[in-house]
C-alpha cells in the first residue's frame, strides 16, 4: 500500500514546529517515514582536501568550528542515547574525516555501549585506517565505507588535494582483515575515473570489499558542482555492463540497503560479487529515507540537501533535560522534507558543504 502522503509547512532554519504537528512517535516523520539511522559527523575537519568536497581555493572561505563549539563525547554520548531511547538503532561516524578526531576509538565504543545500539559504522577516507582498523573493530565498529575514486597514484592525489592512494589501499586491506565489512565509495565523474569503473569493482572484489559509486550531488550552492562531470547510474550501470556481463538487482526484502542499489554481478552462487550505486541524482531514493544527520556542531539536518536544522548542542548546554532534547530532535523529524531539490543542472544545491555533513 501506497504511504499516506501529507503535504508539510516549508520550515526555515530556527522555526519551531507548531506543537499540535509534533507526531506521538517523534521518530516518525509526517509522510510516515520512520527514523532508524543517525550519520553523526564527529569532527568538520579533513586531512583531505577532495575536489567536489571542499577544494583548497574554498577553503579560505571555510571556517572551522572552534573546539568548543563542537560536542564533547560526553555530550555526543548523552544525545545518542536519547536517540537510541527514541528508536535509533545504526549510528554512522562521519566527519570531515571521522579518525582525525582525537579519541576517536574511544569514542566508537562509548556509542557501541549505548543501550538500543545495534551497529555502529563509519565513513572515512582510509588514510589512517591501516593503524586504526584493528582497534576500531575492537571497540565495536562492525562496517567501513572508504572513499577511493582512483586507482591511479597520481590522480588520486589531484582528486584528493593530499591524499595518498598506498595508505588508503592499506587501510581497506587492514580493515578486511580486522573483520571490518568493507565497501568502497567511488563518486563516479566523466573525464576523471569514467575508464576506470571496471578496475574499481575488481580491486575491491579482490580485497574482499564491495564497490559502490554515487552520483554526483551539488553541495555548497553548486560552487563544486560540475554539471557536465556527472555520471548517471544508468550509465554506470551499462558501461560496467559492457564488461562484466548483466547486472542483476538484488531487492532484499526487509533488509534495509541504505541509498544504495546492490546489483550482483556474475554467475549465482557463493563468492557472487556485487556492486552498489547510489543514484542521488537521477533516481533519488528520498521516499525511503529513515536517516537524520548531527553536524559536529550540534545542527541535526532532517535532509541532506537542505539547510533547515535545529541545533541539539544549545538544548544540551542550556541544561535542557531529556524531554527537552526529544522535543527538538521531534521538531527537526517533523520539518522533514518530502525528499531534496536539487537537480541535475545544479539547481536547488543546499549552501551547506559536503565536509561538514559528512555524505
Ligand atoms: N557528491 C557525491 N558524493 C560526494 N561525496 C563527497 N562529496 C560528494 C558529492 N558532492 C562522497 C565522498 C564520500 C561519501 C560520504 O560522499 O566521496 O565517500
Ligand atoms: Fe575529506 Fe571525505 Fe571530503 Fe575528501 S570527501 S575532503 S576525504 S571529507
Amino acid at each position: 500500500m501506497a504511504t499516506p502522503r501529507v503535504h508539510l509547512p516549508v520550515l526555515q532554519r530556527d522555526q519551531v514546529p507548531h506543537a499540535a504537528q509534533i507526531p506521538a512517535d517523534p521518530l516518525v516523520d509526517l509522510f510516515a517515514r520512520r527514523i532508524r539511522y543517525l550519520r553523526v559527523s564527529v569532527t568538520d575537519r579533513c586531512n583531505y582536501r577532495c575536489s567536489y568536497c571542499m577544494p583548497e581555493d574554498l577553503g579560505d572561505q571555510l571556517t572551522f568550528a572552534s573546539k568548543s563549539a563542537v560536542l564533547t563525547f560526553e555530550e555526543l554520548e548523552r544525545v545518542i542515547t536519547v536517540f537510541a531511547r527514541a528508536g535509533v538503532r545504526k549510528v554512522r561516524l562521519t566527519g570531515g574525516e571521522p579518525t582525525v578526531r582525537k579519541g576517536i576509538v574511544d569514542l566508537v565504543a562509548r556509542v557501541a555501549g549505548i543501550a538500543g545500539i545495534e551497529q555502529v559504522v563509519m565513513t572515512t577516507n582510509g588514510h589512517l585506517l591501516d593503524e586504526l582498523a584493528a582497534p576500531l573493530a575492537a571497540a565495536g565498529l562492525s562496517a567501513v565505507n572508504v572513499s577511493l575514486d582512483t586507482l591511479d597514484p597520481g590522480r588520486f592525489a589531484t582528486l584528493t588535494g593530499r591524499g595518498d592512494l598506498r595508505r588508503v589501499l592499506a587501510g581497506i586491506d587492514a580493515a578486511v582483515a580486522a573483520g571490518l565489512t568493507v565497501k568502497t565509495n567511488a563518486v563516479a565523474l566523466r573525464g576523471v575515473n569514467e575508464a576506470e569503473l571496471v578496475a574499481l569493482c575488481e580491486d575491491a572484489w579482490e580485497r574482499g570489499a564491495v564497490p559502490r559509486f554515487i552520483e554526483h550531488m551539488p553541495m555548497s550552492d553548486g560552487q563544486l558542482y560540475v554539471t557536465e562531470a556527472e555520471l548517471s547510474s544508468g550509465e554506470i550501470r551499462s558501461r560496467l555492463e559492457a564488461a562484466l556481463g548483466p547486472l542483476v538487482a538484488q531487492d532484499r526484502p526487509g533488509v534495509d540497503p541504505g541509498p544504495a542499489r546492490y546489483w550482483a554481478v556474475g554467475p549465482l552462487g557463493a563468492g557472487q560479487r556485487e556492486v552498489g550505486i547510489i543514484s542521488a541524482m537521477t533516481d533519488h531514493f528520498c521516499d525511503d529515507c529513515n536517516r537524520l544527520r548531527l553536524t559536529a556542531t550540534g545542527d541535526l539536518h532532517a535532509c541532506l540537501g537542505h539547510d533547515d536544522a535545529v541545533n541539539l548542542r544549545d538544548v544540551v548546554r542550556a541544561g535542557g533535560s531529556d524531554d527537552d532534547l526529544v522535543r527538538a530532535i521531534a521538531g527537526a523529524v517533523t520539518g522533514k522534507r518530502a525528499g531534496h531539490v536539487f537537480e541535475r543542472s545544479g539547481a536547488g544545491a543546499p549552501g551547506k558543504h559536503m565536509i561538514g555533513i559528512g555524505g
